[in-house]
């Protein structure tokens, strides 16, 4: 078993290797004066069980790209199969035509990936799970809301309540929430007039509470911002949020944290100063 480093995931690969006892491979990668870029995997490949490990994250095109190339490169340098592991998945959220005439390019992504050379493929919390029927090689979607749960379950919070960032996150919600023994719940906009939209929890009280607010991505920070707004309003304690793929745009960080967020806790499917819970071992795990 070999562990191919992406260059968005340089730390996770070598988590991951280490989980697995494995070689890790770290490419050549350049760019050529023209952009154009160069990939060589200085090592034997032939006849190994080849992981690429690449998350497509910002800079996403040329992300997606490289890993393109590293699975052709693999899968032509004759590697018995070669795992597509693509922690965040990009352009998930345009999985159908919202407008007539979009490209669905979450499609077009997934066929990128198949056609360079993937024998399979690992996900992480993507979008929607149903994504991964879009492969026609085998996909597994892993979730870190255990892992997210576990942690928090470290922070001793008091009297913690569990909310999804929207309904789509509740499910995410209830996982973490039995990691800590805690209620969850899920933050619910409710249309008052055709001009007011008020959003607040569905079912609990978070006064005097510390709440965590759970969802797949954080991008600009804007939903999160808004729900602490609201939590405050109704008396929580501590507001801390958490999510798989801390994509943290632009000042999503200083924005969350200005809106009395005390913790952003994010994984290492994207690799950055949020980045505190590793889904190394859930990999690990799977490839098990
Ligand atoms: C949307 O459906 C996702 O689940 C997240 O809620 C969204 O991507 C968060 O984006 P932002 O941080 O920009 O509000």
């Amino acid at each position: 078993m070999i562990v191919i480093a992406g260059s968005a995931s340089p730390e996770l690969s070598a988590r991951l290797a280490k989980q697995l006892k494995c070689q890790l491979i770290k490419p050549e990668l350049r760019r050529f004066p023209d952009g154009e870029f160069y990939v060589r995997i200085g090592a034997e490949v032939r006849g190994e069980h080849v992981m690429v490990v690449q998350s497509t994250c910002h800079p996403q095109n040329d992300n997606l790209v490289e890993l393109c190339f590293l699975l052709d490169a693999a899968s032509e340098l004759g590697a018995r199969r070669v795992t597509a592991v693509v922690p965040y998945l990009a352009y998930a959220r345009q999985d159908k035509r919202f407008k007539p005439g979009e490209a669905i390019t979450i499609h077009t992504v997934c066929k990128m990936i198949e056609r360079a050379g993937a024998s399979d493929v690992v996900t992480i919390d993507v979008h929607h799970e149903e994504i991964t029927r879009n492969f026609s090689v085998p996909a597994y979607n892993l979730t870190a809301m255990p892992l997210l749960g576990r942690y928090l379950n470290g922070l001793r919070f008091k009297d913690p309540v569990v909310l999804g960032a929207d309904r789509g996150a509740s499910g995410r919600a209830k996982q973490v929430a039995l990691e800590m023994g805690a209620e969850y719940d899920h933050l619910e906009k409710q249309r008052i007039s055709p001009e007011k939209v008020v959003m607040q929890p569905k079912r609990l009280n978070v006064a005097n509470r510390d709440v965590v607010i759970v969802d797949d991505i954080i991008s600009t920070g804007g939903t999160i911002v808004e729900a602490a707004k609201v939590l405050q309003s109704q008396g929580a304690r501590g507001i801390y949020s958490a999510c798989a793929h801390p994509v943290l745009v632009g000042k999503a960080l200083q924005k969350i944290r200005a809106a009395g967020v005390r913790r952003v806790i994010g994984t290492d499917t994207i690799e950055n100063q949020a980045s505190v819970v590793s889904v190394a071992p859930l990999i690990a795990n799977s490839i098990h």
